[in-house]
């Protein structure tokens, strides 16, 4: 592959369980940077995890949270960074990475996404109600932030090894 044209910090946005995490880990070492996963940084930075979060102090300061660790990155050396699906709710993180970053939208119809999120009890928002119909819901919310992303790339159900390539070709 070429070598990246940018110096920016390359980040991905989209809904939960579109496979961010596992596509920035492989995409990082293909631009020879390291790699950061935004819920992993909050729950180390917390000592909890993020379904604890919301349970004791509730999405309000998750995403408060969520936007400092952000910054955080953003202001340190380039690197993949995986945000949360909820990231660019926050408007000071939808600036930022406007201004600072690479974007990369990852699309999942949701399906795919119910097959992947429903594996794991790890996303609170997913707890009460119907799946879809929250899913449904918070696409149509966040749809325009995640369009003004830099790159969109629309996975497929299985392995996400063939979203990476499609990345590196893009980029
Ligand atoms: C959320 C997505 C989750 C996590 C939290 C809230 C959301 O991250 O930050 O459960 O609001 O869409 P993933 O997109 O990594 O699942």
């Amino acid at each position: 592959y070429p070598e990246l044209k940018t110096t920016r910090p390359v980040v991905l946005v989209g809904m939960m369980g579109v496979g961010k995490t596992t596509i920035g880990r492989r995409l990082a070492p293909h631009l020879g940077l390291p790699f950061f996963d935004a819920d992993q940084e909050i729950e180390k930075a917390a000592g909890m995890s993020v379904s604890d979060l919301f349970k004791t102090h509730g999405e309000a300061s998750f995403r408060e949270g969520e936007a400092r660790v952000i910054k955080r990155l953003l202001d340190g050396p380039p690197h993949v960074l995986a945000t949360g699906g909820g990231a660019l709710t926050n408007a000071e993180t939808r600036a930022l990475i406007a201004e600072k970053t690479l974007s990369i939208w990852i699309e999942a119809d949701i399906e795919t996404i119910i097959k992947r999120a429903g594996r794991r009890d790890t996303r609170p928002l997913l707890q009460n109600g119907d799946p879809r119909e929250t899913l449904k819901r918070l696409l149509k919310e966040r749809e325009d932030y995640y369009r003004a992303a830099d790159i969109h790339v629309h996975t497929q159900p299985g392995p996400h090894n063939k979203t990476v390539e499609v990345i590196l070709e893009k980029l």
